[in-house]
């Protein structure tokens, strides 16, 4: 594997005979790399000529300084991974080189998707998203891009705005990689005793009977067992628990026929902020 750090360097190695007009399958992460991450750069693999992977901790999308900076950074171990994981570059820039600072960050129109959930919660997190993900694709030039569904509404939004945008790129959701006890695999778990990270299968559990009652039970019903049941991880708070319509991220209250939805959820298990969902009728 390559590693690249600069944006010339990068464009080098591309350029290189074995690597010169080839597809190319990118995985844009923060580091702190898990088996999920090996399931995006798996994908890639099989269906493009070469993976290129970033590890970048996008400044512009935490709204929260703390959260900044405890985010894990585990570089040595990541590099490893991505090695085992045949990954072909990896690309691993400073802030300046991402984001030099003569150059303002763009306001991206999201439809909405974004003023919703993690949105909400997190004011700025989604056109920060934006920002660093349209200007690595400017920078790796991808043919296909890889992101894991565990963020339902980072995808959906990245897939918005590569079609507003008419970027070229065919971007790509990835099943959620989970832990036995169906904890989603996610960075953040780093982040969390052994004991909080077997409590909060629960938030596996609570979405799959959900899943399991939507015949049975309206909506808000769901809704309040799913919460009932989360409020049983010790040291816990939730953030939201929804469902959704999968086009526009619509809460929604009564089904429709034919509509597709999803179960949302963020729960605090030890302050760390966890993030799942579960797609409830397919
Ligand atoms: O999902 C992530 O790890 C990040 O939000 C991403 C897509 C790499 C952008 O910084």
């Amino acid at each position: 594997m390559q590693v690249t750090t600069t944006i010339v360097e990068y464009q080098k190695t591309i350029e290189q005979t074995s690597f010169k007009n080839l597809k190319i399958g990118f995985v844009a992460t923060m580091g702190a790399l898990h088996q999920g991450h090996v399931t995006l750069i798996d994908l890639a693999k099989k269906e493009c000529d070469i993976v290129v992977c970033s590890i970048f901790i996008n400044p512009t999308q935490f709204n929260n300084p703390d959260d900044f900076a405890s985010y894990p950074k585990t570089i040595d171990k990541d590099i490893t991974l991505l090695q085992q994981a045949n990954c072909d570059i990896l690309f691993v820039p400073s802030v300046e080189e991402v984001f030099p600072k003569e150059q303002k960050l763009k306001t991206y129109s999201l439809n909405g998707l974004d003023l919703l959930f993690e949105g909400e919660k997190r004011p700025g997190h989604f056109n920060g998203v934006c920002n660093v993900v349209h200007r690595l694709f400017q920078i790796i030039e991808p043919q296909k891009a890889y992101f894991g569904k565990k963020d339902f509404q980072q995808l959906a939004i990245i897939q918005h705005m590569s079609n507003q945008l008419n970027l070229g790129i065919e971007i790509v959701g990835c099943e959620t990689a989970r832990e036995t006890n169906g904890l989603a695999k996610s960075s953040r778990n780093l982040l969390l005793s052994e004991k909080a990270k077997s409590d909060a299968g629960i938030i596996y559990s609570s979405m799959k009977e959900a899943k399991s009652e939507l015949e049975k039970i309206e909506i808000p019903e769901i809704i309040l067992a799913a919460k009932n049941k989360l409020q049983k991880i010790p040291n816990s708070k939730i953030d939201y628990v929804s469902i959704a319509e999968t086009s526009m991220l619509e809460p929604i209250y009564k089904r429709k026929e034919g509509q597709k939805i999803v179960m949302l959820v963020a729960v605090f298990v030890e302050n760390v902020r966890l993030i799942d969902n579960l797609m409830l009728n397919e």
